[in-house]
């Protein structure tokens, strides 16, 4: 009888899948039998070990180019609106690599059950968000890999491949809380336009994305309590260290507040930092 599957071997599986639809279809699967493991009375998952790829598996298309090949669309006409949903379907397939990657990479870790409990639903959510963003492509007569998209998004991962605390601050933290801030105006551009399927889809992203930031908060200050550590000075030390360049505003103070990310943590890394102290 074959040992059955741990959370790390799931999460390296998913990592190692190509095209972009599979990778999401064998996340969910991994995600659902996860969570039934919890349940009680089931018999527990091991979280086990892996050894990930640095870089995660991706489709032939889209053609990958530096941000500045990236040609710029007019974001009022069918083409940018096209060209926008095609980026952000980028982002969550990035995001769906991002979230099982720091469940396999830093396995060696020990974190409570709720740490994983968190990242394999943020995986599971992201699946869901790719996939919306592919059937909004497919209805508007496109689909994804139809267009060229940012090469570099797995940089993040790459910097802090050995720095659970640096990891947890660049993307959930800086990342995926920048998305909260541009996501409002993303929303505008499809209601404007008529577009209910990408307005309803860009709703539930945009809802799943304040818990995703919320967990890389929470679980950033588990690690500084547990070093005794002063969390506003070490997220400053680890974005300056990984993050390039400075933090735009303006910021969706509101629901930075709700994922539990304070005004003192993001400011002081702005290019016009806000009075500190
Ligand atoms: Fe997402
Ligand atoms: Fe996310």
């Amino acid at each position: 009888m074959t040992a059955p599957l741990t959370l790390a071997q799931r999460a390296d599986a998913v990592l190692r899948t190509a095209d972009g639809r599979a990778k999401t279809a064998l996340s969910r699967q991994h995600a659902a039998a996860w969570f039934a493991s919890r349940a009680e009375g089931a018999e527990p998952m091991a979280i086990g070990a892996a050894t990930p790829p640095l870089h995660p598996a991706r489709p032939a298309q889209p053609v990958l180019l530096s941000p500045r090949e990236v040609p710029k669309r007019k974001p009022g006409s069918p083409a940018g609106r096209i060209a926008l949903l095609h980026a952000v379907a980028h982002i969550e397939l990035n995001a769906v690599d991002l979230h099982w990657d720091i469940i396999a990479r830093f396995s060696d870790v020990p974190m409570p059950m709720g740490f994983y409990d968190d990242w394999v639903k943020a995986a599971d959510e992201e699946s869901k968000h790719f996939n919306l963003m592919c059937d909004c492509l497919e209805a508007l007569g496109s689909h994804y890999g139809a267009l060229p998209a940012h090469a570099g998004m797995w940089r993040a991962a790459e910097d802090t491949a050995e720095d659970l605390m640096g990891r947890l601050a660049v993307v959930p933290m800086v990342l995926e809380a920048r998305g909260l801030d541009v996501t409002p105006g993303m929303i505008e551009i499809f209601r404007k336009a008529k577009i209910d399927q990408a307005v309803t889809a860009l709703d539930t992203i945009y809802a799943e994305e304040v818990g995703h930031v919320a967990y890389g908060s929470k679980w950033f200050h588990f690690l500084c309590g547990r070093e005794n550590a002063d969390p506003k000075q070490v997220f400053h030390a680890l974005v300056r260290k990984y993050f390039h360049g400075a933090l735009k505003p303006p910021f969706n103070e509101e629901k930075r507040a709700e994922a539990g990310l304070p005004p003192d943590f993001y400011w002081p890394l702005t290019d016009q930092p806000a009075t500190e102290g």
